[in-house]
């Protein structure tokens, strides 16, 4: 079944920490061109290192083709202010300019030992700052193996739906097995489509607003798979890591991304 026919879809490159003044220049004027003559019909973000808004937001300036992508950046702090060395608040992004951050990433939640409830937190001081929070969980691959992929992704959704309450319906869900993430393995459409469609009944079960929610596929999305991924009824878009860097392929993916 088609959840729905006109909703735009969203691809969000996550730069992850890659990136330098000098790329980053070459990378979005890259961009520029290829946007000129073919403005994309999806809702198009890029999720930069923090260190590098600013120079995104002048870099838009300079290419008016440009406008057509949003900023977003990729953790922010639960906390609104005060002595949190090192974090940058959801208000100082905001002043960035930012439309989108990225919270509870795997790698985030691996390396930096992120909780359920943590991640759920941070979704909650994006909204408050009127920032849109796109939430990833996904399933490890001793997870999946085990048969325990719906209850994880499912725990994982429950917690940012218990702590933002009637907000859920703002947030931007990104399903992203982590076995898939920089490997090169990508799920399958029909993998893919079998998580999130569990995923859109529980969004579904907690608001009535669950059809506007856009739940995002990420894990070796490129050029070549990324029609396939976006045809399935409810895979709302892409959350690119490795081939959001190379002009080209972004590109062909954000060409991929009809309504
Ligand atoms: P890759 O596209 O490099 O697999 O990364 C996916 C990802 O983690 C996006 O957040």
């Amino acid at each position: 079944m088609q959840h729905k026919a006109n909703m735009k879809k969203l691809i969000a490159g996550n730069w992850k920490m890659n990136g330098s003044l000098a790329t980053n220049e070459v990378l979005l004027a890259a961009l520029a061109e290829g946007l000129t003559n073919d403005r994309p019909s999806c809702d198009v973000a890029v999720c930069v290192p923090a260190p590098y808004l600013a120079q995104i937001q002048a870099l838009k300036l300079t290419h008016s083709s440009l406008s057509v992508i949003d900023v977003g950046a990729q953790d922010v702090s639960a906390q609104a202010s005060g002595a949190y060395t090192g974090e940058v608040s959801a208000a100082m992004l905001k002043d960035f300019g930012c439309r989108y951050v990225i919270v509870g990433h795997s790698e985030r939640r691996q390396y930096h030992f992120e909780t359920d409830a943590l991640v759920a937190d941070k979704a909650k001081a994006a909204l408050a700052s009127g920032i849109t929070p796109i939430v990833c969980i996904g399933e490890t691959v001793a997870e999946r193996e085990a048969g325990r992929t719906e209850e994880v992704v499912r725990r994982q959704l429950a917690a940012v739906i218990r702590g933002n309450g009637h907000c859920i319906s703002e947030v931007v869900l990104a399903y992203e097995p982590v076995w898939a993430i920089g490997t090169g393995k990508t799920a399958s459409p029909e993998e893919a489509q079998a998580v999130h469609a569990v995923l859109r009944a529980q969004l579904k079960a907690a608001t009535d607003q669950s059809a506007r929610v856009k739940i995002l596929y990420g894990g070796s999305m490129n050029a070549a798979n990324a029609a396939s991924l976006l045809a399935q009824p409810d895979i709302d878009g892409g959350l690119i890591g490795g081939a959001s860097l190379k002009a080209p392929d972004f590109l062909k993916i954000i060409a991929a991304a009809h309504v």
